[in-house]
This record gives C-alpha cells, structure tokens and sequence, in this order.
C-alpha cells in the first residue's frame, strides 16, 4: 500500500477535531522524469495527467494518467512516429538537445502540448536551434492520435499557454534565460498574433555562476529554465516560473498582476519551493506546475533529484544516476491569497486528502514503477516504455524484430556500426545505435536479458547490455567476439567495459575500464544472461550467467562502477540491450535475438542513507 490514511484516535480523543492525516510517497514517478506539468480533467472522469521533457528518446512526450495522484499508468506517448519530428535522428548533444520542457493542457476535448525541439549544437544567439511547436490530442489513451507538430516562431524554450476568459489565446515562455516574454497566438495555426512583451524578469536571483556554492569552471550552464505558466484565479493572474538555473539554486517563484500582460508583482514569500542548501535528501527542488483535484485541493508536481545536501558544493560528490525524477506537494490557495506549497520531502505527511481513484483500464503501458516481464511474444510489440536513443535505426529495413520466424519469443537485433559511444561520445552523424531501454526506476532493483549470441562470428561483433546515462556515460557488460590470448584465435568473451567522461561540475575526468574474460566453458553454445544491477545508493554490479527457463540461474559478477561515474545532466540512467560491431563492419553486420527482458524493482531509498560514504573518484 502506497497510501495511508490514519485517523489519530489519541488527537482525536485530545481536542474534538476531526483532522485528517494522510502520507504518501515522493518521487511519485520515479527515474528520469524531468519538468513535469500536468492537468487535471474531470470531464474524463477525474484523471489527472502529466508529461516530460524526454529529450532525445524515442517514443517521447511519455503521457501518464493517475486518479490518486499516486498510482501513475504511463497511456502513451505524443511522440510516438519518426515523422513527427525527423530532426531528433541527427541532433547532436544527445544529453542536452532534444525535447524540452513541455506544457500539457486540455480544452474544449482536445489535449495540447507546448514544447521545444532544442538543437543545442548550434550556439548562443543562434535562435534556429529553438523549433517551438504544439502537439494536440483527442485520446490521450492513444498514441496514434497524437497529432504532427503545429510550428510557431520563438527564439526561446518553455512555452505555455493560456486561454483568457475573452477565449483569445496567449503564449509565455522563456527568453535568453533572462526574461518572460508573452504574446497572443493563433492557437489553431501557431501564428503569434502581437508583439513579444516582457512580463517578468525574475527576482534578481544571481546566476548560477555566482557566489555561495564554488562551482567548477569546466561546468557552463546552457540555459536557464524559467519554464513559465500563467494561472487566473480570484481576479489575479498568477505567473510561476523556475529561476536559478536547473541545479542546486533551482527553485519555484511566484508573481501575480490584476493585468495579463503585467506589471507583476513578486510574492514575498518567494521561493515558493526550493531545496537549496537544505538537508534534505531532495535538492533542486522547482519547475512546478500546479492544478486543483475534484475537491478544489491544489498540488504541486514538480521536479527534483536525490542527491543529498552535498550537492550544494564542489567537489561535486553527490550521487543520484536517475536525475531528475517528479515530487508532489499540496499547495494552500486561499482566496485572493499566494499559494503556498509544503516542503518536498521522501515521505510527505499532513492534513491532506488524496483523491481517490482508480488507476485508468484504458492505456498502452503499465504503472510507472512497475516490473517487466517481457517475454517478446509473437504478435506482441514493445512495451509503451522500451525507447530508443534518437530515432531507431533501420527500422524499415527491419533492424528490430519480435519474434522473426525461427525465433520465436524473442527480439531480433540487427547490429549497428556504432556502439553506445558513438564517434566522440556525443553525436552520431545521422548513423543509429541499435539499442533498446527504459528508465531505472528504483535505487536497487534488476535488469537482466538473455541474448542468444550465436551470430556473433568476427571480432569486436557485440552484444550486451548497459546502465547507460548519455554516449559519454555508460557501463557495459556484453558476449563480445575478441582475440585475447595470444593464439590469435577469435573467442566468445564476457567484456565489462565503461566509459565516463563528461566534465559536467567535474575536474575533468576520464574513466575508462575494459576488461574481458573467456567465455565460461558452461556458457558456451548456450544463451547467456546478463545482468546490471542497482546494488545500493551507490553501486551498479555487472554480471553474467546461464540463460534459460530458471529465474534464479546463478550469476557471477564481472564488474562494478559507482553511480558517481554515472553524472546526470539533464536525463537519468537507463537500462537496455544494445548490439554493435564497434565501428568495424557497417550496419546490420550481425544478428543477436534478445529473450527473458526482465526488470525487478528492489528498493526505493527516500532518505539519503546515514552510512553514505564520501564519493570518491580514481
Ligand atoms: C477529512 O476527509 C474527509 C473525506 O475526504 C472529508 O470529508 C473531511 O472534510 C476531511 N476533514 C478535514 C478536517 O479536512
Ligand atoms: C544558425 O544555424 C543555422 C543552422 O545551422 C545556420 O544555417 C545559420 O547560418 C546560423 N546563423 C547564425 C547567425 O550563425
Ligand atoms: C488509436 O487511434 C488510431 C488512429 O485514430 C485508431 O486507428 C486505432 O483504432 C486506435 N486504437 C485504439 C485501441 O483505440
Ligand atoms: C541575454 O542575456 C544576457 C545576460 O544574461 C545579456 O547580456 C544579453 O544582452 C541578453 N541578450 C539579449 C538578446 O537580450
Ligand atoms: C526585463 O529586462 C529587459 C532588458 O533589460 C527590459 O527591456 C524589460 O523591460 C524588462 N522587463 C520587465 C518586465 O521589467
Ligand atoms: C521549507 O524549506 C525552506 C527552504 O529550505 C525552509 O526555509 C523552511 O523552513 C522549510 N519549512 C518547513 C515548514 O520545514
Ligand atoms: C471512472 O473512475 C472510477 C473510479 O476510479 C472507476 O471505478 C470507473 O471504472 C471509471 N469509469 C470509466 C468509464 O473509466
Ligand atoms: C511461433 O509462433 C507462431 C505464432 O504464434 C506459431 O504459429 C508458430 O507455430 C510458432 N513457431 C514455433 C516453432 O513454435
Ligand atoms: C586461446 O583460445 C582458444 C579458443 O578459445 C583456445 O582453443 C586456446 O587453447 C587458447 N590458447 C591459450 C594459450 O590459452
Ligand atoms: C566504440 O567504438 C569505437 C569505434 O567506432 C571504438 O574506438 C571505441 O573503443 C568503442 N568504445 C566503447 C566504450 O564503446
Ligand atoms: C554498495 O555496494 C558495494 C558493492 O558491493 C560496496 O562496495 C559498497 O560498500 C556498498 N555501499 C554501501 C553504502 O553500502
């Protein structure tokens, strides 16, 4: 049981009240689930429902739907055909392009999203790298019914709209980081119909370069996300935005005006959310977005990380491998007052009552923390949340497959050139990785496979699985055709390789291992498991075993990293199974089929642990 709601009776007995104290559990949608906004709708039957920035995964714009505000089913995904957004196969700086910062919405029967195709290979003032775009939706149950993108011009990111009580539209987002700006839009065509006014300049919060926390000079920060909405309530129109760029100073802001387009004044009481320099094991606390229940209670989704108080300073050595990860808290709006939220903290305790509700039946995914077990059945396709990093390669030619004749029960994987690296740990020219994930969801938990590698015939062919973060942060363990021992002689081997080499608030680093062992004489001309798991808060094991039928086959470990090698800039580790001939034979070169995809949820840790030990790096 995820919630609780305990009448005290000894309260009760004390003062006569009638107080009602209910407890739920933060994250409410855990792993890599950055810049949540959400919107609730009672004309389909009370459900609230959220989106994501998902950056460079494809499907994105993953769509979740709750009744409780604590079961989460994901429904779909906006961004579910390669033909809604083409540029997502060739955008480079896959850790930091992408997706960005959306805003849902719903009116007169109709989904809208507000997002950003960021290319942030193209720098600075370069406006192009900034493709504004709406998406709409009928069902949002449906992925195919999400529509193409309707383009609009903004040199910016973050927009949102707003409808006033007049019905004409307006658009607000973020400007160089520095300022507000707002217009009114053709919502059907996209068209900005008036001049960009500047509405808010924030609260004067220094940069993040400056003072307090000392930040390493490698680090520059690309943007900042004031990620703005507009609210009316009460005769005021309310504007909550983020400021402080999207690390530790990351927080939530308020300002409210009698007049759309401004003068606003700030809330005293700002920040309304932040977790700055708390001790609290939620940092970066903001972007919030916020939205009333059946009842009228407000909540707050928002996002932040689990890294601990530490993550206030350099040297950085805070851990927390799944990002950025989406909390709730319920916000007091009083008439014609400021909200106010509650602190964000792993277990959230108070005088609150949660809608009750349940999870949607209609949908193509499972709850958001569930586990898989994805046997690749024929007929079957990918589970809602399996995507892949940019758009799949190959596709039509047929790079992936379920259960191809001769094998059934299982999913194909026709090798890519590339392996999860890449040609400098950051592009990949327009060429795929063969690769499919999804986003660890829980501080312990297990992935494991089975790969048939029976394909596998020239050296550096290649099949494995990672706890992967971006191309320059990623942890291997695969069956790997290699020559080792001197005889010259091709062999199957157990390879556990990684690569960590971002500078992100780092000294610069380079980690690098690779190690590999002969093929365990048992495993020969068998299919093999292997396995990444999250051990505790700070360490991944890597290792392999017998594939096959049993669920407990022994395995043995081949290595481990440390979660501190795998830094989250802007997404959060993902697990998945990946092939690749490492640069040497073109694409397609070999086949692998992938069984048994299983994934088990272990723990979820919401305090930092007392016994954490300083990171160290080597
Ligand atoms: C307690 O919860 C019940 C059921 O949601 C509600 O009717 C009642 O008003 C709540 N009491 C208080 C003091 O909030
Ligand atoms: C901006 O980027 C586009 C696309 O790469 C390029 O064509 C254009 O010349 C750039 N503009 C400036 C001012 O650099
Ligand atoms: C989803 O939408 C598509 C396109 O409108 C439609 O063809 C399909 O039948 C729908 N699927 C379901 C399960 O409703
Ligand atoms: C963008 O913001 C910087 C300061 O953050 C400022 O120096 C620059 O003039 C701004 N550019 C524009 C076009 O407003
Ligand atoms: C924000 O700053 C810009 C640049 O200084 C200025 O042009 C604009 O009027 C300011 N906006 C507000 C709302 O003060
Ligand atoms: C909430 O957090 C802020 C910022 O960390 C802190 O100043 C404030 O005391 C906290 N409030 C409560 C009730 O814990
Ligand atoms: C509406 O929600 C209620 C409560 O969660 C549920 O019992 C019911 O089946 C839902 N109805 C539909 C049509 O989804
Ligand atoms: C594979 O699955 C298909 C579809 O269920 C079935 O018709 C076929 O007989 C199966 N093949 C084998 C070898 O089991
Ligand atoms: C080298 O590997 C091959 C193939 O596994 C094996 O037959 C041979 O005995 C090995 N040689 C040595 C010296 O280990
Ligand atoms: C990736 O492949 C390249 C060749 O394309 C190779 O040089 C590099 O060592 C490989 N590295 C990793 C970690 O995958
Ligand atoms: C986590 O597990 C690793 C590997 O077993 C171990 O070395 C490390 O001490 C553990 N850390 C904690 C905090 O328990």
């Amino acid at each position: 049981m995820k919630v609780t709601t305990v009448l005290t009776a000894a309260f009760l007995a004390a003062t006569g009240l009638a107080q009602n104290v209910s407890t739920f559990y933060n994250p409410v949608i855990t792993g890599f689930h950055p810049d949540p906004t959400c919107k609730f709708v009672p004309e389909l039957n009370n459900t609230f429902f959220c989106t994501f920035s998902s950056f460079i995964t494809f499907p994105g714009l993953p769509i979740y739907a709750s009744r409780d505000l604590v079961n989460w089913k994901l429904v779909s995904n906006a961004f579910s055909r390669p033909e809604q957004l083409p540029a997502i196969g060739t955008l480079q700086r896959g850790s930091t392009g992408g997706i960005y910062a959306p805003t849902l919405r719903y009116r007169d029967g109709q989904f809208i999203i507000f997002t950003t195709l960021v290319n942030q290979a193209l720098y600075g003032n370069n406006y192009t790298r900034f493709d504004n775009f709406i998406l709409t939706g009928t069902d949002p149950y449906n992925s195919s019914t999400w529509s193409d993108p309707i383009r609009f011009d903004f040199p910016g990111i973050d927009p949102s709209p707003f409808w006033d009580d007049d019905g004409t539209t307006h658009m607000t987002a973020s400007f160089n980081g520095s300022t507000i700006l707002q217009a009114p839009m053709d919502f059907e065509t996209g068209e900005i119909l008036g001049p960009l006014v500047s509405i808010w300049n924030g609260t004067g919060l220094p940069s993040p370069e400056g003072k307090s926390a000392v930040l390493s000079q490698s680090f520059t920060c690309p943007v900042m996300m004031p990620s703005p909405h507009i609210y009316k309530k009460d005769g005021w129109y309310y504007l909550l935005t983020a400021e402080g760029g999207t690390r530790e100073r990351h927080r939530s802001i308020f300002a409210r005006s009698r007049n759309l387009y401004g003068p606003y004044e700030g809330d005293p009481a700002d920040p309304v959310l932040s977790g700055y320099l708390s001790q609290s094991y939620f940092q970066a606390v903001g972007h919030s977005d916020i939205f009333p229940d059946a009842s009228g209670q407000y909540w707050a989704i928002a996002l932040a990380v689990r890294a601990g108080y530490s993550y206030n300073f350099d040297p950085y050595n805070s851990i927390f491998p799944m990002g950025r990860e989406a909390v709730l808290t319920p916000v007091r709006w009083d008439e014609g007052e400021w909200p106010t939220y509650q602190n964000v903290s792993g277990v959230m305790t108070g005088d609150f009552t949660l809608p009750q509700g349940s999870v949607p039946e209609e949908g193509e995914g499972g709850l958001s923390e569930a586990d898989d077990v994805v046997n690749f059945e024929p007929g079957s396709k990918l589970p809602a949340h399996v995507f892949h990093w940019r758009l799949p390669v190959g596709v039509k030619k047929g790079n992936y497959a379920i259960s191809p004749e001769g094998h059934n029960n299982s999913l194909m994987l026709l090798s890519s050139k590339l392996n999860l690296t890449g040609y400098d740990a950051d592009s990949t020219r327009g060429q795929g990785q063969t690769f499919v994930a999804r986003r660890q969801s829980h501080t312990r938990f297990r992935f494991s496979v089975d790969v048939d590698w029976s394909g596998l015939k020239r050296e550096q062919e290649e099949v494995g699985t990672s706890a992967f973060m971006d191309q320059a942060q990623h942890f291997d363990i695969s069956v790997t055709m290699l020559k080792t021992n001197g005889s010259g002689d091709l062999a199957p081997h157990i390879r556990f390789r990684g690569i960590s080499t971002t500078t992100y608030r780092l000294p610069e680093r380079f980690k690098y291992v690779d190690e590999a062992f002969p093929l365990p004489e048992a495993l020969i001309g068998q299919k093999v498991r292997l396995q990444v798991e999250g051990v505790n808060t700070t360490h991944y094991a890597f290792s392999a075993g017998l594939g096959g039928c049993d669920e407990d086959t022994p395995m043995e470990i081949y290595g481990y990293t440390r979660g501190n090698y795998l830094v989250p800039y802007y997404s959060g580790v993902v697990v998945g199974v990946y092939s690749t001939s490492n640069g040497k034979y073109g694409e397609a070169s070999h086949t692998a089929y992938v069984s048994r995809w299983r994934y088990t949820g272990l723990e979820q840790i919401r305090e930092l642990p007392a016994d954490q030990l300083p990171v160290y790096w080597d």
